[in-house]
């Protein structure tokens, strides 16, 4: 497995697959590599013959007072990993690289609807810079399919609607949320909790699970069940950014006739920001 770092000998190594006959396939990431990043790569050697995992850490996509600086970048675990987990190449650029005439001026792609609500709220631009940057790697790579984590469920709904629109060709796999034997989704950002957060923040898929199951048993009161359930979540210690179930395809405000269901959450426990939803379809 080799690592390149230009866009040059990462042309020149999928070109050589491709001559090969070799399906090729995506799987995008800023690392500091979990199970849960292991997992999007096994999915993608089950369906493709030559794996390329990115590793960026991409400046668009966070806001001014966001955690750019101290996003943990650990290139050597990472690469153990990959290995591991099948990849066959990691495209590791620097952001001269991406954005060789800063970012200034650089084209973005913009998905406007599905960006506004949620994260796209409390994080203006980040969509956009989500996009702008799986955009080009998907023009770099030109992989017949691309894998992406459930746990960045409004990620997932923003790159399927980009490629849809843009009518780019390249299968979108969704792989299911990785979670520790607690229940809390894996996370590089679960490294910033402290003994005694880490001890909390399964509390949040504990309350989505408890939402599914008074859905489940009927109640439709999707306002009364979250502003009860935030309330649970700041008694614990986890102050909610947003806590709403929404319709999973447009990921619109749910209505009580719909049966394809995200609960989905961001909340903060001291200064970290976690995500997690859960996917819940009525019969
Ligand atoms: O999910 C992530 O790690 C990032 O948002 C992605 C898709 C790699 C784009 O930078």
């Amino acid at each position: 497995m080799n690592t390149v770092k230009t866009v040059r000998e990462l042309r020149a190594a999928v070109g050589r697959a491709r001559t090969e006959g070799k399906r090729v396939a995506l799987v995008p990431t800023m690392g500091n590599l979990h199970s849960g990043h292991a997992a999007l790569v096994i999915k993608a050697a089950q369906r493709a013959d030559f794996v390329v995992a990115s590793i960026f850490v991409n400046p668009l996509q966070f806001g001014a007072n966001e955690d750019l600086d101290t996003y943990p970048r650990t290139l050597a675990a990472d690469q153990e990993r990959l290995l591991q987990a099948g990849c066959h190449l990691i495209f590791a650029p620097t952001v001269d690289e991406m954005y060789p005439d800063g970012m200034a001026g650089q084209t973005r792609v913009s998905v406007p609807h599905l960006s506004q609500g949620l994260c796209g709220a409390s994080r203006p631009g980040h969509f956009e810079g989500v996009a702008t940057v799986v955009s080009k790697l998907f023009n770099m790579v030109q992989p017949d399919l691309a894998v992406f984590g459930e746990k960045d469920f409004q990620q997932l709904a923003v790159i399927r609607t980009m490629v849809r629109d843009l009518n780019m060709p390249i299968q979108i796999i969704g792989e299911p949320t990785v979670r520790a034997e607690d229940g809390l989704a894996l996370s590089s950002r679960n490294g910033y909790l402290s003994t005694e957060q880490r001890a909390i923040a399964p509390v949040l898929f504990q309350t989505l699970n408890h939402i599914a199951r008074q859905i489940r048993q009927g109640s439709r009161d999707f306002d009364a069940l979250t502003g009860d359930a935030a309330a649970v979540l700041l008694e614990a210690g986890l102050r909610t950014d947003y806590l709403e179930v929404r319709h999973a395809l447009t990921l619109l405000p749910a209505t009580a006739a719909d049966r394809d269901l995200v609960i989905i959450v961001a909340a903060y426990l001291g200064t970290t920001r976690l995500i997690d939803n859960l996917h819940l379809t009525l019969e």
